[in-house]
């Protein structure tokens, strides 16, 4: 599928002002991405869960241009402040977007956006805030063109567009769970897009439960662009690729089959493999911080004694993603309120779990 065969140009009679607003939710890598090419394509398939707690709402404003200027006009809000550093990343994003979308210097835009997450928690807003974005570019291009009326079309674009701003944004588009690159194991998966795999989840997958565990809500050390670049030199990146497809594998029937102990096993290899991937490029990078260490420590003992199926993931920061089955929801509550309070941040904790996906507000 190719997102360029249409020439959007709004005719001048049809050009008018308008609204459009979505919510889109973060997700939470378990095969993960890390290391890429060309125009943000990825190195090997990853798969993620999509939260439902940790949002960003977009409304996206847009009316004609006065005068017909080249380029992007962009009014930007960020929790209701300006913010020109955002500002400026979200015009650099939208001009790389006008081959496909030259009715962008047709309008005037204005973005309105906001978090459910504090900004200082340390939860990475790339994938709910360019889902977010690429959700309401969308809802422009049907509203002016009626080019993706078709839900599987409309949701294919988004994620298109989503992973051009981020690339782990282009899962966020699916409710459940998703696929990003192109592997033979799940049908219709791509390199450009995200696919929905929701209907291959058991049921114990559904409900899964994210408890984000803020050890630190500094700024991350390193950008996840960098963090990429990282991978071209690193010497252990083609086995690296190859172990991502061997694991995601392994990883799909066990979602299947609802076997919670493979999925904890390969979370948590995954989880420690992208840290290892930092560790041994050069720069090398030491993001795991010693309460990230005592906090893996506690939850692999905890688990053993008390036979609970709980699991860590870690994203490229020193914060602990709390696996676990909603059934063992007030065991795994107590476990942190008892063990690992005092190793929170302030002791914030942010409990999620897998959600529905994206919705126009
Ligand atoms: C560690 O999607 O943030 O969270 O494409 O440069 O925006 P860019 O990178 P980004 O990388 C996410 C990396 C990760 C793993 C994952 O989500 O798969």
């Amino acid at each position: 599928m190719t997102f360029t065969e249409k020439d959007l140009i709004i005719p001048q009679d049809k050009l008018k002002a308008g609204t459009t607003h979505w919510q889109s939710p973060s997700n939470i890598a378990i095969i993960k991405y890390w290391g890429k090419h060309g125009v943000q394509l990825p190195r090997n398939p990853s798969m993620s869960f999509t939260l439902q707690n940790a949002l960003t709402e977009t409304k996206l404003s847009y009316k004609p241009k006065e005068e017909p200027t080249a380029g992007i006009e962009l009014d930007f809000l960020f929790e209701d402040a300006p913010n020109e550093a955002f500002r400026s990343k979200l015009v650099t994003y939208l001009d790389s977007l006008l081959p496909f979308y030259p009715f962008l210097e047709q309008l005037s835009l204005k973005i309105q956006t906001v978090n459910s997450f504090p900004h200082s928690a340390g939860i990475a807003s790339s994938a709910s805030s360019m889902s977010a974005l690429a959700l309401c570019l969308c809802s422009i291009e049907d509203d002016f063109f009626g080019t993706l009326g078709d839900d599987t079309m409309f949701d294919r674009k988004a994620s298109f567009l989503a992973r051009l701003g981020s690339g782990s944004a282009a899962r966020s588009i699916f409710g459940g769970a998703a696929v990003w690159g192109q592997t033979d194991l799940v049908a219709g998966s791509s390199d450009e897009y995200a696919v929905s795999i929701e209907d291959q989840l058991h049921p114990i997958f559904k409900s899964l439960h994210d408890d984000i565990l803020i050890v630190s809500s500094e700024e991350k050390a390193v950008s996840s662009r960098a963090g990429h670049r990282l991978m071209d030199k690193n010497p252990y990146a083609p086995t690296r690729y190859a172990q991502a497809h061997e694991r995601l594998s392994a990883l799909l029937p066990a979602l299947k089959n609802g076997d919670i102990e493979k999925f904890g096993e390969i979370a948590e290899n995954e989880a420690l493999t992208l840290h290892g991937l930092m560790m041994t490029s050069n720069p090398s990078y030491l993001l795991m911080e010693p309460k990230t260490i005592a906090m893996i420590q506690a939850i692999r003992i905890y688990r053993k004694e008390q036979n609970v199926p709980v699991y860590f993931t870690l994203d490229a920061g020193p914060n602990v993603h709390l696996l676990y089955p909603e059934e063992y929801i007030s065991d795994v509550r107590g476990f942190v309120h008892s063990e690992l309070a005092n190793l929170l941040d302030e002791g914030t904790y942010i409990p999620d779990f897998v959600g529905e996906g994206p919705e126009e507000v």
